[in-house]
């Protein structure tokens, strides 16, 4: 692919080191081509026989990595404020699941909707998700639990990522909850998603990653070892809702199986958190869903840090635990709800949440990275974490092509 080479000037990158620390580079100019980051450092050392076909002077704007949302429900039909109000009534999660409301609500509006409905619904919350910044946003099934809803929701994902938004990465999450009304054993109805259903949605290029609820209300370690083994056979990382309700014992299995991430973790304890360093699993963490569940229970971020596994920051954006779109607003909440420094959530929703991913191409600025980029109207790059309900988005870059650029901002830059 060749896109336009392009030369921005005046940028001031804001990025995360390794150890986490955050870089904070004034005057900088970023060469882009072929959607790649060929170069970058201080404009004064600016190579001479670059042949940009278009430069733009971005006037000391803070630019980092574009934001990577490494765990989102996005494509659902229906809403859950019913969920809500029982929740701030006093019902438990757990019993509104039961009572028939929870995720099998979403399951029947999902099944019910039309594919054209739930892509334009999915669009409209890209765009806005877009507006906050991220440029690669994964996305998993899970409200279908059906063969064919299960294919029309990662359709539709397939489809978002062509619209040059934001990348598209899906995830199959067969395993969310038990289909309601299904007569056989969990073993039985995973056996079935495993051996029939993700061979077939693999065969149709659908899929890049496997997914799991391991909990009490969901699937047990047990359980989920036929349906992982089938997925690490297909060639596929696997990852999984872990310990977000109760302490399941699950890290061990997550552990063998070289797991990508373990999302969730605000039960896991110390033993789970050894097992998870010694996979390298990247650890996601989820504040809206603990702050719309009003859960008093937080990771365990200071062994995490202590263990050396890799945190990353999500939205964990879905209609029933967390109606959140905003992963500069996820964190803000890593930060003052779980304890992460302003750098940890940085490289939280950039170079940990792409490791998340299984995506070594993004996530920094360095030579040879994609050139997926958001450019803020903010001095610093802690900035990001210390708003509340308002992004200083400026402009996003997708593999070098700008996609998102806030017309009235623009607008009011010009008449200055
Ligand atoms: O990540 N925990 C399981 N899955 C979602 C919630 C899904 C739902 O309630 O619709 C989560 O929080
Ligand atoms: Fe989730």
């Amino acid at each position: 692919m060749t896109g336009p080479r392009l030369l921005l000037r005046g940028a001031a990158i804001g990025d995360t080191t390794a150890d986490s620390g955050l870089v904070h580079l004034q005057g900088q100019a970023i060469y882009i081509r072929d959607g790649l980051i060929a170069w970058y450092g201080p404009e004064a050392k600016l190579p001479s026989g670059l042949r940009p076909d278009q430069e733009i002077e971005l006037g000391a704007r803070l630019v980092t990595p574009g934001l990577v949302d490494c765990h989102t429900h996005l494509v659902y039909a229906g809403k859950r404020v019913g969920d809500f109000v029982h929740r701030l009534a006093g019902s438990r999660y757990e019993e509104i699941s039961s009572g028939g409301g929870g995720i099998a609500s979403t399951v029947a509006a999902t099944r019910a909707a039309s594919e054209e409905a739930l892509f334009e619904g999915a669009k409209a919350r890209l765009e806005r998700m877009s507006g906050y910044g991220a440029t690669t946003v994964e996305i998993k099934s899970g409200y279908g639990l059906d063969a064919r809803t299960e294919e029309k929701i990662l359709r539709v994902a397939r489809r978002l990522g062509g619209i040059g938004i934001a990348e598209v990465r899906t995830t199959f999450l067969g395993a969310h909850a038990m289909p309601p009304g299904y007569q056989r054993s969990k073993e039985d109805y995973l056996r079935e998603m495993a051996e029939e259903v993700l061979p077939r949605l693999i065969s149709e290029g659908l899929v890049d990653a496997v997914d799991a609820f391991c909990a009490e209300i969901a699937f047990g370690t047990k359980e989920l070892e036929i349906y992982y083994l089938a997925a690490k056979r297909l060639g596929l990382p696997v990852k999984a809702h872990l310990d977000q309700l109760t302490e399941t014992g699950g890290g061990a299995l997550l552990a063998r199986m070289g797991a990508a991430s373990a999302d969730h973790l605000e039960y896991s304890g110390t033993e789970t958190i050894a097992e998870l360093a010694s996979a390298g699993t990247v650890a996601v963490l989820l504040p809206g869903a603990y702050y719309f569940l009003r859960e008093s229970r937080a990771p365990d971020v200071a062994t995490l840090r202590a263990a050396g596994v890799p945190m990353a920051v999500a939205t964990d954006h879905n209609p029933g635990t967390s109606p959140l779109e905003s992963l500069p607003l996820a964190m803000n909440m890593a930060c003052l709800l779980f304890g992460l420094t302003p750098a940890e959530a940085l490289r939280g929703a950039t170079a940990n949440a792409a490791r998340a991913l299984g995506l070594a191409d993004r996530g920094a600025i360095a030579k040879g990275m994609r050139a997926d980029l958001a450019v803020w109207d903010a001095d610093t790059p802690a900035e990001l974490s210390y708003n509340i309900g308002f992004s200083p988005l400026h402009s996003t870059f997708v593999k070098g092509a700008i996609c998102r650029e806030d017309s009235r901002r623009t607008d009011a830059n010009e008449r200055t």
